[in-house]
């Protein structure tokens, strides 16, 4: 396993649009450690294929509901969204590859994504709450949308954020 560069905005990689995987052989299986250990590294929550320069649709989420919960672990394959609900929630978002901002994103509550797992296995997961954000936050990525694209109001790390709102880091 190796930490990769993370590419940051405006590399160009970020606005493609990632491929469909066809091959789920050791190139992939050694992309998807990469792709865990760099997040990790950068103490992330999520990350895309395209932010280590890697043009495929693939996501990896690593993220715990509290300090006490055992973090929930994804590799997902050529992601997809079947199903948003109708309620939707405000959250603050940043990302490894825009670093030192931040913005509030109104995003779906409840997500239902499809895809495979690393070894090609159909996936059918039901994500509420952060976990959703996060995904939907992700497979954006893989079609070359950044959080800033959607974001109501966007801000520097060096700026303080309205009082009284909680920052989240995704
Ligand atoms: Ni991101």
């Amino acid at each position: 396993m190796a930490v990769r560069p993370i590419v940051t905005y405006p590399h160009p990689v970020l606005r493609k649009k990632a491929q469909p995987v066809t091959d789920f052989g050791p190139e992939l299986q050694q992309l998807i450690d990469d792709m865990f250990e760099t997040m990790r590294a950068a103490a992330g929550v999520g990350l895309a294929a395209p932010q280590v320069n890697v043009p495929l649709r693939v996501i990896v989420v690593e993220y715990a509901q509290d300090e006490h919960a055992r973090p929930e672990r994804y590799a997902v394959v050529n992601p997809r969204i079947v199903y948003v609900s109708p309620e939707t929630e405000m959250g603050t978002e940043g990302c490894l590859s825009i670093p030192g901002v931040f913005g509030d994103v109104l995003r779906p509550r409840s997500v239902v994504v499809r895809g495979q797992d690393r070894f090609g296995k159909p996936l059918n997961l039901r994500l509420h709450g952060w976990l959703a954000r996060i995904f939907q936050h992700e497979i954006d990525h893989l079609n070359g949308i950044l959080f800033i694209d959607k974001a109501v109001r966007v801000w520097r790390e060096s700026q303080q954020p309205a009082p009284q709102e909680a920052v989240e880091r995704v």
